[in-house]
């Protein structure tokens, strides 16, 4: 028995990087930490990837581990090859997963604990170290287990004591593969191990963790460090020297998995590289030939940290005595916001294209918002290849996702939100090999064609919703089916869906729709109940006006307007068949959300006095969430009152005591990296809102900030005159940009395409900047005339 391929130690490039790391500074990279929200329902997976790759190799554990692994004390069952980050459904892939042991007792083969429960161990305190790229943990079983990866493979060093921790036994390591996943999903599955070569291959039918359907993923796995002496499978509890297994059912009521045993290693070392693949095993152990075609564990871990340092290179920072805190959380945001959605080009087996293929926009609800808004602007190149992979979703099943992940449609929450992603990129002149009259195409479906089940895409309710103006709150789209929850939320959704396809469609010169769809957009004003009250614990808020649910005959419904705030009263504000009129939020909140036309809002509510009481009110109360994405552009919406201060004064109210750099550093779910999209985008002053060219100017959280373009090569700096490091000059006195005085409190994406400098001076109280009417960024809606002056 030989080995398959060997291992090469190249210890010369260990000390140089080593040695360099040691003469500089700390660097974006090293500032990066992978663990901020791994405990505490953040669900991060801490794991080893490549910016969007197929490949995430990570620990998992039996406990909460939608990405895998947490930093608590729960047993580690196994090491699996790929992962989703930050989600809030039931744990996501996780196929495959391998476990070593350092023997068994007596040196007899069925004396191992086979199923992930009886083998799951727990890890040695302070074990963990993991930088992007790389992971490492060890158990107590004394063996380290390291890894890093490629775009497809999973690359695994482990390390063994010199003494077994197994009774009796001598060091003879056993890995172990499981046909199973982290959600216990699989039906049908099966392993062939070759007595020849040491190779494992398998393959497995599993489902998605948050949509409907199944998928079936392929691995292939080599072994080298030691000979073998021995494999075979193992189902239930026994292992066995047969060279396959076919299993069907659940993991729980038949486990299985393939083995495979080794003489004791000279270095102590064993690696496995497991290629994966949703075509073939052919293809998994070609994607591993391919990219790892020598055994060489330290040059792969490199090679993936160089191209992170790549990648965030684009972003200097000038800290300014900025804290470690803030930095570590900043970076590590930007970081999170390029592990999804993931690369699967050439991986698809559903339909042949040319086009690139994206997997994991899980859920596009959460990150149109903010994540793909940051990759506009840092990496161009990847968002266009996500919207091009968006534009032949729809061309290849009918519509454009709302959520999607291991070739699976996934769940809609609200609205269609991928129109928000493609005219946000519209608007921004992403171009290249954009077919953008498909696009306006897959718009135009989600806003006029109602699906069969439109749980899974589009929009329901589409009659309702062009006879009556609103989604009613008894209505029946017979013969389709889905969800008859969330008619608030999904009324202003949809409203702005409409919008932005408004917006592009007087872009493409259209405006026969263009004025259809901005009629459209404002039918959140149809469920504006004005003379609607709320209390909270029996006592006024003072504050009247707020959404309400209606029925088709135009009577009011109710919802008290506090109901399904997170930290109030929240019951059955989900996805469910008894869920409410709003969707993880209140109406209070939902009275908020009217992006494209604030000031009407604002001149709804009663004026900019009484619309930023209540926004103060909404924050400051309770009823405000961060942790939920909706919550992100509440932070800006002083700027359309004029007092852009006040936007700048919350920032540092959730930053840092919402996101910071603990391991419980983030306030919900990251959301395929969500969370650190808010974070990245609101420290360096540019939020976002997100389907118009408009970014809020607050003072970034470090004295300077650039931003290279990857499309024009020019670099946009935000510099902050008298900067204050504890964040108390947080108020703007004046701006220029590019030299000249600059008195508008928004900038457009020009500034970051064309490059410049845009300089902040600051102050310790409000001022008089970005305060006119004429400062704040525009109103496009349907309502008054003002919109029409004032157009961009
Ligand atoms: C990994 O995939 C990316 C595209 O997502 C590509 O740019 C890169 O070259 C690939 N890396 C390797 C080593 O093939
Ligand atoms: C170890 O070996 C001794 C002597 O052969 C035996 O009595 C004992 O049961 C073994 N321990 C285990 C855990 O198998
Ligand atoms: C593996 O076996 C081959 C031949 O059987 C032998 O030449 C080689 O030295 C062995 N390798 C190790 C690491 O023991
Ligand atoms: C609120 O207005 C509705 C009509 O819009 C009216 O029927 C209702 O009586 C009013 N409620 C209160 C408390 O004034
Ligand atoms: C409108 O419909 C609702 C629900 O069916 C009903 O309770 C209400 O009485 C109706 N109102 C009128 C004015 O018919
Ligand atoms: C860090 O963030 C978490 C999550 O939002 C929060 O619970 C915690 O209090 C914060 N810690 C500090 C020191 O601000
Ligand atoms: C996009 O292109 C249009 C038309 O060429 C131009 O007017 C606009 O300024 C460009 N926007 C950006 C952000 O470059």
């Amino acid at each position: 028995m030989g080995i398959l391929w060997r291992t090469i130690l190249p210890l010369f490039a260990y000390f140089i990087t080593q040695t360099i790391a040691q003469a500089q500074q700390k660097t974006p990279f090293d500032y990066v930490d992978p663990l901020i929200g791994t405990t505490n329902g953040g669900h991060v997976f801490p794991g080893a990837t490549l910016p969007f790759g197929m490949a995430k190799a990570g620990p998992d554990v039996i406990g909460e581990n939608q990405g895998g692994f947490a930093s608590d004390n729960s047993p580690i069952y196994g090491f699996s090859h790929m992962h989703d980050s930050g989600t809030g459904g039931s744990p996501s892939l996780g196929n495959f997963p391998i476990f070593p042991f350092t023997s068994c007792d007596n040196n007899n083969i069925n004396n191992c604990r086979f199923s992930k429960y009886s083998r799951a161990t727990r890890r040695v305190p302070g074990s963990v170290k993991a930088h992007p790229g790389y992971f490492a943990i060890t158990l107590e079983s004394q063996i380290q287990t390291e890894m890093t990866v490629t775009n497809h493979t999973a690359f695994y060093r482990f390390t063994f004591p010199e003494k077994p921790v197994e009774a009796n036994s001598t060091l003879r390591p056993v890995v172990i593969v499981d046909l199973d996943d982290l959600p216990n999903t699989r039906s049908d599955g099966n392993i062939q191990v070759n007595a020849q070569t040491g190779r494992i291959t398998g393959n497995a039918v599993f489902s998605p963790s948050f949509g409907s359907g199944n998928y079936r993923s392929y691995f292939c796995a080599d072994f080298a460090g030691a000979n073998f002496t021995n494999l075979g499978i193992y189902s239930g509890s026994r292992a066995r020297s047969d060279l396959s297994v076919n299993v069907k059912g659940r993991y729980n009521a038949n486990p299985a998995g393939g083995w495979i045993q080794f003489n004791a290693p000279a270095s102590k070392e064993i690696v496995v590289r497991v290629g994966m693949s949703f075509i073939s095993e052919v293809q998994a152990c070609s994607n591993a030939e391919k990219e790892i075609p020598q055994g060489d564990f330290l040059s792969i871990r490199l090679r993936a940290e160089q191209v992170w340092r790549d990648k965030l290179s684009v972003i200097e920072v000038k800290p300014g005595g900025a804290s470690e805190d803030l930095m570590t959380s900043f970076w590590s945001g930007v970081y999170r916001s390029m592990i999804s959605p993931q690369d699967y080009t050439g991986e698809n087996p559903l339909w042949t294209s040319d086009e690139p293929y994206y997997d994991s926009f899980y859920c596009i609800w959460d990150s149109f918002r903010s994540i793909h808004p940051l990759l506009t602007l840092l990496d161009p190149h990847s968002q266009t290849l996500m919207v091009r992979s968006l534009i032949d979703i729809y061309r290849h099943e009918g519509k454009l996702p709302d959520c999607r992940m291991s070739l699976c449609k996934g769940f809609t929450q609200g609205g269609s939100n991928a129109d928000v992603v493609l005219v946000d990129a519209y608007l921004k002149n992403l171009t290249t090999g954009i077919d953008w009259r498909t696009g306006y195409l897959a718009l135009i479906s989600d806003a006029e064609i109602e699906p069969p089940n439109w749980d899974l895409e589009g929009r329901g309710g589409l009659d309702s919703w062009k006879r009556t103006g609103y989604i009613p709150l008894d209505d029946d789209d017979d013969p389709n089916t889905g969800t008859h929850t969330r008619s608030i939320s999904r009324t202003v959704e949809y409203a702005y869906n409409d919008f932005c396809i408004a917006q592009m469609a007087k872009g493409i010169g259209n405006m026969g729709d263009y004025t259809k769809y901005l009629q459209r957009s404002g039918n959140w004003r149809n469920l504006y109940k004005p003379n609607q009250t709320s209390s909270i614990y029996a006592q006024d808020t003072g504050f009247v006006g707020f959404l309400q649910p209606r029925y088709k005959n135009g009577t009011w419904g109710y919802q008290d307007p506090i109901f399904c705030s997170p930290l109030l009263e929240f019951t059955s504000c989900y996805l469910n068949p008894e869920g409410h009129e709003t969707y993880e939020g209140s109406a209070w909140l939902y009275t908020f959300f009217v992006p494209g036309d604030m000031e009407t809002l604002i001149r709804t509510l009663g004026g900019r006095d009484s619309f930023v009481k209540r926004l103060d009110f909404f924050h400051e109360s309770g009823l405000l969430y961060i942790g939920d994405e909706q919550g992100f552009l509440k932070v800006f919406l002083y700027h359309y009152a004029g007092r852009p201060g006040l936007s700048a004064l919350r920032t540092h109210f959730y930053i840092p005591s919402q996101f910071n750099s603990t391991v419980s550093g983030i306030p919900g779910n990251d959301d395929s990296g969500a969370m650190g999209s808010f974070q990245a985008l609101t420290m360096m002053g540019i939020f976002p809102n997100a389907g118009q060219d408009v970014y809020f100017i607050t003072p970034p959280f470090f004295e300077e900030v650039s931003i290279l373009n990857q499309q024009t090569g020019r670099k946009a700096t935000i510099r902050n005159v008298n900067f204050d490091p504890t964040g108390k000059n947080v108020f703007i006195q004046s701006a220029r940009l590019n030299g000249k005085e600059y008195n508008k409190n928004w900038l457009t994406h020009s500034f970051f395409m064309g490059g410049g400098v845009l300089e902040l001076v600051l102050g310790s109280s409000e001022s008089k900047w970005g305060t006119r009417t004429e400062d704040v960024p525009p109103s496009l809606g349907p309502f008054g005339d003002r919109k029409v002056r004032r157009r961009m």
